[in-house]
């Protein structure tokens, strides 16, 4: 199946409060069903209960399987909380955390051998060429996964309000899938999303030529949150 994937990054935003309130409206829409709706909230809000019309996913894992490594989380124990989807190489875990391709990489397999999706994210096809297909190949090698999401976000449109123009969003987006065209999947599907400055009113353009977003800001305001949930 073709799905769109509408994924929401709450980053350190958000409460218990917010999430019951998200649940409450969501179960009174109906979501189509081409769109998988994911939402990623602070690792203390992974495990809930009686959750409608969505998935949950974690917003970064441990590069190791378990250990001493004060304050980390292994997506072993993710993958035992309510998450099935781990973002992994967001650009502000990049710039802020220092985390390199070979972490990456790394915490992508953890991510993989615990049957956990990755949502990996890169930056512009130029920046990242040879490390999007490190991770394209690492998929493709993993027995155990059988879907794997790229989110396409150029560094300046995060949280700038200045998405990339739908030509740039396309050309990225068709530089990636380029990698794999060629190769037999067989049962595994590789999904390109875009992320940066993704809001009510560009969603939908955006959508219709990328397998779907990933949404920061606009997530975490319940206006734009219920508007962009109209849309799909
Ligand atoms: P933004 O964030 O929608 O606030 O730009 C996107 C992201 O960080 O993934």
């Amino acid at each position: 199946m073709n799905y769109k994937f509408i994924i929401c990054n709450w980053k350190m935003n958000c409460d218990q409060e917010y999430f019951n309130q998200i649940n409450s409206i969501l179960s009174n829409y109906t979501i189509k069903k081409e769109y998988k709706l994911i939402i990623c909230p602070p690792l203390t809000l992974l495990n809930q209960e009686n959750i409608i019309n969505f998935e949950i996913g974690a917003q970064n894992c441990a590069s190791e399987e378990f250990g001493s490594y004060t304050g980390e989380v292994s997506a072993r124990m993710i993958s035992q909380s309510n998450a099935r989807y781990v973002i992994i190489g967001h650009s502000e875990r990049r710039k802020y955390f220092n985390e390199k391709p070979e972490l990456i990489l790394k915490k992508m397999d953890q991510v993989m051998d615990n049957n956990l999706t990755p949502i990996v994210c890169v930056k512009r096809f130029y920046e990242d060429k040879e490390y999007i297909k490190n991770l394209i190949f690492n998929f493709i090698s993993n027995v155990k996964t059988k879907n794997l999401l790229i989110a396409y976000e150029p560094e300046e449109s995060i949280g700038s309000g200045i998405p990339d123009n739908l030509y740039s969003i396309q050309e990225n987006i068709e530089s990636i899938k380029d990698i794999y065209r060629n190769h037999n999947l067989n049962d595994k599907n590789i999904f390109v999303i875009y992320g940066g400055s993704v809001d009510k009113n560009n969603i939908k353009e955006i959508i219709s030529i990328s397998d779907g977003v990933l949404i920061g800001k606009a997530s975490i305001n319940l206006e734009q949150f219920i508007q962009i949930i109209k849309i799909i």
